[in-house]
């Protein structure tokens, strides 16, 4: 408001400078300049109070927001605290106790870095078994430095209740590893041995009734596998079936057993060439009383695939640690040949026809 006086006074200065002739409308005009500042008054007067009222509206509306961002760090503290409390899955134990590794080389495989460094301990590393440089990037495992081996870890890990469901393969789900497909595939060509072990608690929950299947695991595939334990893909068997200890003695599965109490199946599947297990199918948990929890271990891989003699294909090179491209000499039928290997080729790009000359690991394998 403190600029209307001014305004007023000038105006008045001015006005008074006129000659007398003019003496009325100059008052008429100060009155006119009176009014219009009351008006003026007026009107700023009731913004201001306008504005006052929106200030204190706004004030109102920060106090509620911060109190809002105080209860969500609250809650967001409280999540924590619990996510802190809870047990840890496998890999979080395993990498709290051995924080990464993150300066040591980048093997293939655990064997590989315990091969080459017999002195590092058990824990979380970095590796790339399909080659430095080429296909997929490292990820991380867990590398037991005393067995040699590397285990690739999946969303699966904790033990999971089936629920209640009548059919065949009523519950389903897919098992997400830490690593590609290719990554995976290659860490088995280049072990001696993989395995993944599978347990089943149940309790009225035949894994089959009646000679059909209500549970069931898909292969690296997609086909569906019924054993349990071993590396016998044509029969239906758990490790008590094996060890011939079932509950009942015509059943090869605990499960499998009309008794309603607590039983268990706990196996070990060993045949590399359908590893890792890529879905978990269960049924006939409908009953009441029934109840089935499963537990699915991590992909474990050990041990190194020696290639026996020369080398006499592009997968033979890739085994040895070739990763870069280009014409490589190798032992054919008869004579020496020279081959040309492309070891960057992904396996859904690779041209099946000219198997001998790409590198066709990723195909070979059920062969090998
Ligand atoms: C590592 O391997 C050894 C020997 O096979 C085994 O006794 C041990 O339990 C394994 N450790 C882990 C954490 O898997
Ligand atoms: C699988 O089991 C069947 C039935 O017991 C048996 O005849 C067969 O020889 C087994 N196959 C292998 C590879 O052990
Ligand atoms: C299963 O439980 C439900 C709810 O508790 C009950 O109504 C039903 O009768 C039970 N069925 C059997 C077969 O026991």
């Amino acid at each position: 408001m403190s600029f209307v006086f001014p305004v007023h006074f000038s105006l008045l200065l001015f006005t008074t400078s006129f000659p007398l002739t003019i003496g009325v409308s100059l008052y008429e005009k100060v009155q006119l300049l009176e009014t219009s500042y009351a008006d003026i008054k007026e009107v700023l007067e009731c913004k201001v109070l306008n504005l006052e009222t929106k200030v204190i509206a706004l004030e109102a509306k920060i106090a509620a927001l911060e109190e809002k961002a105080e209860h969500q760090e609250s809650v967001l503290t409280t999540l924590q605290n619990e996510q802190e409390n809870t047990t840890p899955m496998a890999p979080d134990s395993v990498e709290i106790d051995h924080p990464i590794v993150k300066n040591n080389p980048i093997f293939r495989t655990c064997y590989e870095m315990n091969e080459a460094n017999p002195l590092l301990d058990s824990g979380m590393y970095w590796i790339d078994p399909d080659g430095k440089g080429i296909g997929d990037d490292a990820f991380t495992v867990y590398c037991n430095m005393t067995s040699g081996s590397t285990l690739i870890f999946h969303d699966t890990e904790p033990k999971t209740d089936v629920g209640h469901c009548a059919g065949r393969g009523c519950y389903s789900r897919k098992v997400n590893y830490g690593a590609s497909n290719r990554q995976v595939a290659a860490l088995i060509a280049l072990s001696e041995e993989c395995q993944q072990s599978i347990t089943y608690d149940c309790i009225s929950a035949p894994l089959q009734f009646n000679g059909v299947d209500f549970s069931w695991w898909d292969d690296k595939n997609g086909e569906p596998q019924y054993f349990w334990s071993g590396n016998n893909k044509s029969i239906h068997t758990c490790q008590c079936g094996i060890d011939r200890n079932c509950v009942e003695s015509h059943i090869t599965c605990n499960c499998d057993s009309i008794f309603q109490k607590p039983l268990t199946d706990s196996g070990t599947i060993t045949d590399k060439n359908i590893l890792p297990i890529m879905r978990l199918n269960f049924g006939r948990t409908m009953e009441n009383s029934s109840s089935g929890l499963y537990t699915l271990g991590p992909l474990e891989c050990g041990g190194k695939l020696e290639t026996k003699q020369l080398p006499s294909s592009c997968e033979d090179l890739w085994r040895i640690g070739h990763v870069f491209s280009g014409f490589y000499s190798v032992m054919g039928e008869k004579f020496v040949e020279t081959l040309h290997c492309d070891f960057s080729r992904r396996p859904d790009q690779q041209s099946k026809q000219r198997k001998s000359i790409s590198f066709a690991i990723f195909y070979e394998q059920n062969g090998a």
